[in-house]
């Protein structure tokens, strides 16, 4: 199973504040969409709850030891382990799973990844959650800036992000 980190990040690697994201952009939109469209996310719980609906075309994977949300594309795991146990056990016509957030889940997750797709948002926010790459393990393979517009009104751009050969850790 591939595992992909899908991410938006502003200036200083800052990804969220105070429990939600501190811009108003559609993950939904665009490259992001095609990059992402029908295969099964993962998300921590925080960022599930901030999100406020699931993430829609995808089986919504929720990482949580407290509380349940199982319902129609959604399913809840107590534990990133268990994310990817559960979903190598089905049958999934999509081998790539993508990984949504918030911090915790990247931080779990990077290490296991080989794709990274980033909204890199030129612009500063106040942030206390953060996303770092680390550009001696992380390569990037494609750019693609993005239209300004009353969605999106920062400069910005969509890029994808492969491993380098031989980075993962043993
Ligand atoms: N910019 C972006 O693309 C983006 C995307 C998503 C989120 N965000 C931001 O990221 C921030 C949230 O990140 P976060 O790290 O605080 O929260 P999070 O990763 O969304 O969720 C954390 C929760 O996930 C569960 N969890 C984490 N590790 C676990 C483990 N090893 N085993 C079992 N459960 C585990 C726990 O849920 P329980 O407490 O229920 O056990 C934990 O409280 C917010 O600011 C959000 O807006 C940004």
């Amino acid at each position: 199973m591939k595992i992909s980190i899908v991410v938006m990040m502003a200036d200083k690697g800052v990804i969220g504040f105070d429990g939600a994201i501190p811009w108003d952009i559609d993950m939904n939109s665009g490259l992001f969409k095609f990059s992402t469209f029908d295969k099964p996310i993962i998300i921590g719980r925080k960022a599930f709850e901030a999100r406020g609906e699931l993430v829609q075309n995808s089986l919504n994977v929720v990482v949580s030891k407290t509380k349940f949300f199982n319902q129609i594309n959604c399913i809840t795991v107590c534990s990133p382990t268990e994310a990817i146990n559960t979903l190598e056990g089905m049958k999934l016509k999509n081998k790539e799973v993508l990984v949504f957030g918030g911090e915790s889940m990247y931080r779990a997750f990077l290490p296991l990844s080989s794709t990274i797709y980033m909204l890199r948002i030129h612009q500063s926010f106040e942030g206390d959650a953060f996303f770092e790459i680390n550009p001696s393990i992380w390569k990037p393979t494609m750019f693609a800036p993005c239209v300004k517009n009353k969605d999106n009104p920062y400069r910005s751009e969509f890029i994808i992000y492969k491993r380098r050969l031989s980075k993962f850790p043993s």
